[in-house]
């Protein structure tokens, strides 16, 4: 009798050991699986870093202090005004497109650092987010601008998964604590969003919720208990940039912030710019050009766009200067303009007929 237990006993052990081997053997294959496809995967990212096309003219003339912000002396008077000192406030910026308000904006966090008595400390974060690409789930899954709770339900087998904790992840609101939180086109955050936006502005804090979440359970980490308690900090200032009218914003976000309005450009202000970049580029360029240009450029954006149109093809000639011609040819060949003519020579027999862009059109 004892023998036949103790066959069964040796069987069941054989069995038990095989499949365990078993396990242990696809577990590593798994891994040996794994590991493999990541380095591929991590090889061709790399490879692909390693690749860079030339930096945007646009990035690349980027004013860099506030005095490089042509023909908005008023709106950066008042930017300044709202954002150094001891006392910052939030902001929105009304302006056509390309009149430089992004580029302003991107310039505010240092001015109002080193500005007397500001609150920033030296290392205060600029955290900037575009609200037309603002993703957010309704169910609060994901909320890269507000924040959001990774409920265990949604974290598979992570560390937190598996023991069943509730985990915060914050959102720019809290990236930009101490700092400023620049939300560009702010006139197309979805309302939802908004709301959230400005009950964070009142509360200065972001107050998380989870079905997953218990106060008596000891698992959870006693970060997260402090977070679902005092909320995530978000004490910033705002600073949202809008082509938007400003009856098109919700009187709530208007009510808690200053508004200030960067103006359309005119002839005068492009040829600024124009000449401006070249000087940044080492472009030479012929007076007519830049007239040209400045005649029919909607904004700053449009002047340094055709400004490269216009070197690029200078270079394939193996040029070195953009003359009127080169002007009259990239507006023509964009449409700018059905005014020009061409002899057979390709030469402008007549730009008179430009009509001069209106002034602050
Ligand atoms: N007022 C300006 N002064 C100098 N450059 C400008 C101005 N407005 C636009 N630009 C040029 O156009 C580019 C885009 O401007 P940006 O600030 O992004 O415009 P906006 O945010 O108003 O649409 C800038 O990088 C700069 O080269
Ligand atoms: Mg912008």
């Amino acid at each position: 009798m004892n023998g036949v237990i103790m066959i069964t006993q040796f069987f069941f052990t054989i069995v038990i050991g095989l499949y365990f081997l078993s396990k242990f053997k696809s577990e590593q294959s798994d891994e040996k699986a794994i590991k493999e496809h990541s380095k591929t995967e991590a090889e061709h990212f790399n490879a692909m870093r390693r690749i860079h096309l030339s930096e945007p003219i646009t990035e690349e003339v980027r004013p860099q202090n506030m005095n490089e912000v042509i023909g908005q002396d008023d709106g950066i008077k008042a930017l300044r005004a709202c954002l150094c000192g001891s006392d910052p406030q939030h902001v929105i910026i009304y302006g056509p497109p390309g009149v430089g308000k992004t580029a302003a904006a991107r310039l505010a966090m240092e001015y109002a650092k080193k500005s007397d008595g500001t609150p920033f400390k030296h290392n205060a974060k600029f955290v900037e987010v575009d609200a037309t690409i603002m993703r957010y789930d309704e169910r609060s899954i994901a909320d890269p601008l507000i924040g959001s709770v990774h409920d265990p339900i949604y974290q598979g087998s992570g560390v937190y998964g598996c023991a069943g904790i509730p985990q915060p992840k914050e959102g720019a609101v809290t990236k930009a604590h101490g700092g400023i939180l620049f939300i560009d086109e702010i006139g197309e955050l979805p309302n939802c969003q908004m709301n959230k936006l400005l009950k964070v502005l009142e509360d200065r804090k972001v107050i998380l919720e989870s079905a997953y979440y218990s106060k008596n359970d000891k698992k959870i980490p006693t970060y997260i208990h402090d977070i679902f308690k005092n909320g995530l900090p978000a004490d910033f200032k705002l600073v949202g940039a809008t082509t938007k009218k400003p009856e098109d914003i919700p009187e709530a976000l208007r009510s808690r912030c200053v508004e200030i309005y960067f103006n359309p450009l005119t002839k005068e202000h492009i040829e600024t710019i124009i000449r401006n970049a070249c000087k940044r580029m080492g472009i030479d360029i012929e007076d007519g050009a830049v007239n040209l240009f400045s005649m029919y450029a909607k904004n700053g954006r449009d002047a340094v766009k055709l400004l490269q149109l216009s070197k690029n093809t200078v270079y394939l000639d193996r040029r070195y200067r953009i003359d009127t011609q080169d002007a009259a040819w990239a507006l023509n060949a964009c449409r700018y303009t059905k005014g020009m003519y061409f002899d057979d020579k390709e030469k402008i027999i007549d730009i008179s007929v430009i009509k001069p862009k209106e002034k602050n059109s």
